[in-house]
Parts: structure tokens; C-alpha cells; sequence
């Protein structure tokens, strides 16, 4: 039974933010202010715990916490080293490809480790490990829909407009494929909305 259909409407909510348990939390907060952009928004203690506060966005007091508290040892993903093992990856969407190309370059620029270009057909990606090994994408949406998962490796070694014309070709080759607007139209057919008590409007 779906919880959708128990009260007759899903609940009032969307994801907000992630809180990361860490060794180094100044290391951490150096990475991601310096070379992610994210903003100290407040700093202190509770629980036994440092706490750093980090956003990009006002809308949102953090988009992800820096926590105390890791154990120095965590076993790796038993399938996947690239990936975590509790938190498979962390995602940030960026603009363009070449706004992806330069992060890549900073991100290198850094050395950060398991550095991995992706092309998804539907997203370009970027995988790496911030500096206590979790596994972050960076990506960016392609204009293109076919069913996932699909990843072969990304070469930035062509320009833009190849990598462009050779996904599109790639996506349109592919079984399913549909351009992504027409796979949102669909999707958010299949997805409840909330739907605010009578007289009320959704806040979220
Ligand atoms: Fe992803």
C-alpha cells in the first residue's frame, strides 16, 4: 500500500539538506568554502559534536552540515570503491558543460582522488572524493532521456560542441529514448503532488 494512498495525499515535504560525520572538520570546511563555494552560515556546538553550517543557497540556513564525530575507520563499498558506503554520492548540479569543465579543473587543480569524468547520455558527470573519501558527482543535464543506468567515460579532451553532437547521437541511438522534457511530462504524471487542506496554500 502505498503511503500516498493511506492518508490520500503524500506528505507536505521536499529534501532540504545532508549532514556529513567527519574527522577534520577544518580540513573539510576549507574544501568545501574554497573549492565548492559554499558559505560558513554558522558555526558552534551541540550534542558532543563541532557543527559547521554550509549553504550556497539564502533560501536554505544549510544545505549540508559538517558534523564531528567520524570513527577513524570506515569499511569501503563492498561493490563499488568509487562510491561510499553508506552514502552512495553526493550530487551537484552545475550549469553548463563547460561550467562541469572548470570545476573539473579546480577540482584537479586541488588533487582530489578518484577523479572520474561520466557521461550518462542524460547528464555529463564528474565523480570524486572530497578529502575524507565521500564520493561527489558534479553534473549537468543533457536534453536527452533514455532508461538508466547508462555511463560510459567522458573525454574532456574533446571540445563542448563534440561532446554535445556525440551524446546526442549516443541518446537518440538508444531504446527508450525520448527528449527530457517529454520524460518529465511523464514522470511527474506518476507523482503525487501535495495537496494543501482547503483554504491553505503548499509552503513547500
Ligand atoms: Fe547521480
Amino acid at each position: 500500500m502505498a503511503v500516498a494512498d493511506s492518508a490520500g495525499k503524500v506528505p507536505n515535504l521536499k529534501f532540504s539538506h545532508m549532514g556529513l560525520s567527519v574527522k577534520d572538520v577544518a580540513r573539510m570546511e576549507e574544501f568545501y568554502t574554497a573549492v565548492l563555494g559554499f558559505t560558513v552560515t554558522d558555526r558552534g556546538e551541540a550534542g558532543g559534536m563541532a557543527l559547521v553550517f554550509l549553504s550556497r543557497d539564502p533560501a536554505d540556513h544549510h544545505q549540508i552540515v559538517l558534523a564531528s564525530g567520524r570513527p577513524d575507520e570506515l569499511p569501503g563499498n563492498t561493490a563499488n570503491p568509487q562510491f561510499g558506503p553508506s552514502i552512495n554520492q553526493i550530487s551537484f548540479q552545475m550549469g553548463s558543460l563547460a561550467d562541469l569543465r572548470d570545476m573539473g579543473a579546480k577540482l584537479q587543480e586541488f588533487g582530489t582522488s578518484n577523479f572520474f569524468p561520466a557521461n550518462h547520455g542524460i547528464a555529463w558527470s564528474i565523480y570524486t572524493h572530497d578529502p575524507e573519501g565521500n564520493n561527489l558527482e558534479f553534473f549537468v543535464d543533457t536534453e536527452w532521456y533514455f532508461p538508466q543506468p547508462f555511463l560510459v567515460p567522458l573525454d574532456f579532451s574533446q571540445s563542448d560542441d563534440d561532446i554535445y553532437a556525440l551524446t546526442e547521437a549516443l541518446s537518440k541511438s538508444q531504446d527508450g529514448y525520448e527528449p527530457y522534457p517529454s520524460w518529465r511530462q511523464r514522470i511527474a504524471a506518476r507523482m503525487t503532488p501535495y495537496s494543501p487542506p482547503a483554504g491553505q496554500v503548499a509552503s513547500c
